[in-house]
């Protein structure tokens, strides 16, 4: 028998990074076939739920984000902001971008099944970032804990992907965690693409937006729990 949360939920003395906002998420998760190993140990998914759903949600409001506006997660997982946004936002303005097919799948039936809102959204499984996919351009975008598990060349694809797809002046959100912010680098378990944490500093953007052609602020902590914020203006 699989376990529950109720059974793990401290077996690695890490249970109150958990909050119950993810609970009912993390035991669909093994229900559906999740390894409990993988949704126990992937701290950066599952942790802090509602603390990481709620400064996603606050910090597009405080940057602009509107009802109307066509919005972009880049690597949304299990759609951790999603289920404010989509709720919050008209119908069919959410899109998702993640390579692992079964994050999108549970992300999905928690939507139908708890969020209950009855709201269109668009999630493509895809670890190229291939965003001309959507058919849309978008008002704003998000890439929340993706570019630090990601390599140099993967961010600057990301980057050139986002100018084709982002309306004139729209806005990139994304945070990072720098070399001396965290003092090892980790690897995720199981079959997932994602690489080694890659210490970066601010100049490694500054010289993207240069390149690619948009306009780079360092935003600090922003009242982020963990990581450093910034924003890319197109
Ligand atoms: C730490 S999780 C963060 C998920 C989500 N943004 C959140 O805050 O809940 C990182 C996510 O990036 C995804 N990912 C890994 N490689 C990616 C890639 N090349 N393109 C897009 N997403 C990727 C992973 O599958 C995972 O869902």
């Amino acid at each position: 028998m699989r376990p529950t949360w109720d059974e793990t939920q401290f077996a690695d003395g890490s249970g109150e990074y958990y909050d119950d906002a993810v609970r009912h998420l993390m035991n669909m998760a093994i229900a559906s076939g999740f390894s409990p190993s993988e949704v126990f140990y992937h701290k950066d998914l599952w942790t802090r739920f509602q603390v990481f759903a709620d400064w996603q949600f606050n910090v597009l409001l405080k940057h602009g984000l509107q009802s109307h506006h066509e919005f972009l997660d880049i690597g949304c997982g299990v759609m951790r902001p999603g289920m404010k946004l989509v709720p919050y936002l008209d119908d069919d303005r959410y899109c998702g971008i993640d390579p692992i097919r079964g994050y999108l799948d549970l992300a999905d039936r928690y939507m139908q099944k708890v969020v209950q809102r009855n709201k269109q959204y668009e999630l493509l499984a895809s670890s190229n970032c291939d965003l001309g996919r959507f058919r849309r351009r978008f008002n704003f975008a998000m890439a929340h804990s993706l570019f630090t598990h990601l390599s140099f060349d993967q961010n600057e694809h990301c980057f050139c992907r986002l100018k084709e797809v982002m309306n004139a002046g729209g806005q990139f959100l994304f945070t990072v965690c720098l070399g001396d912010d965290r003092e090892e680098d980790f690897i995720y378990v199981n079959d997932t693409p994602m690489t080694h944490s890659l210490r970066r500093d601010m100049s490694f953007f500054q010289s993207l937006a240069e390149k690619v052609g948009f306009r780079f602020e360092f935003l600090g902590r922003a009242d982020h729990p963990t990581q450093l914020v910034c924003t890319a203006t197109f």
